[in-house]
């Protein structure tokens, strides 16, 4: 099992029925294939952290990559998992209006290279209100 988190440039609004169709595709699409995870826009951009069977995940990444929808999907994080970190979340969703990730991660010293991935799962379990005290906990963390 992997996990992955990639930061985009929004073409479509929060607002926009493009992107309750990307939630809706995402949730409708992923449980067979096994992939769990996590979408908050922002500020313009979309970050999602996407986990499941490395195979699911990765051609997932690559459709996901090509979607015009947005664009510059960049790898913010990526690694091996042993237990998921959404179980039962076919793709939750959140934007700035309901938690901002500008002031979760203001309030978080910054430590080493991997930190901005590690906030972004962080903000993203805080904002599904599903916190993960063992990776706030980790050393990387500062
Ligand atoms: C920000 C963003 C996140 C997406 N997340 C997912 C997802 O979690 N699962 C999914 O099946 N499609 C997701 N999509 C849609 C895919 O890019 C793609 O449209 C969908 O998998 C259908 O692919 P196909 O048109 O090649 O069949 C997402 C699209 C965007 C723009």
């Amino acid at each position: 099992m992997e996990f992955l988190v990639y930061r985009s440039r929004a073409r479509v609004s929060r607002h926009s029925q493009p992107f309750h169709d990307i939630v809706a595709r995402s949730q409708a699409d992923n449980p067979p294939l096994g992939i769990t995870g996590f979408l908050h826009a922002e500020a313009g951009c979309f970050l999602q952290y996407i986990e499941g069977p490395a195979g699911s995940l990765r051609a997932l990444y690559v459709r996901i990559r090509r979607d015009p929808r947005h664009t510059g999907p960049e790898v913010l994080c990526h690694g091996g998992l042993e237990a998921r970190r959404f179980d039962g979340w076919a793709m939750g969703w959140c934007s700035s209006e309901v938690m901002s990730y500008r002031a979760f991660a203001a309030a978080i010293p910054r430590g080493g290279e991997a930190s901005e991935g590690r906030l972004a799962i962080a903000f993203l379990m805080a904002a599904g209100q599903r916190i993960d005290l063992g990776l706030l906990a980790a050393p990387e963390f500062g």
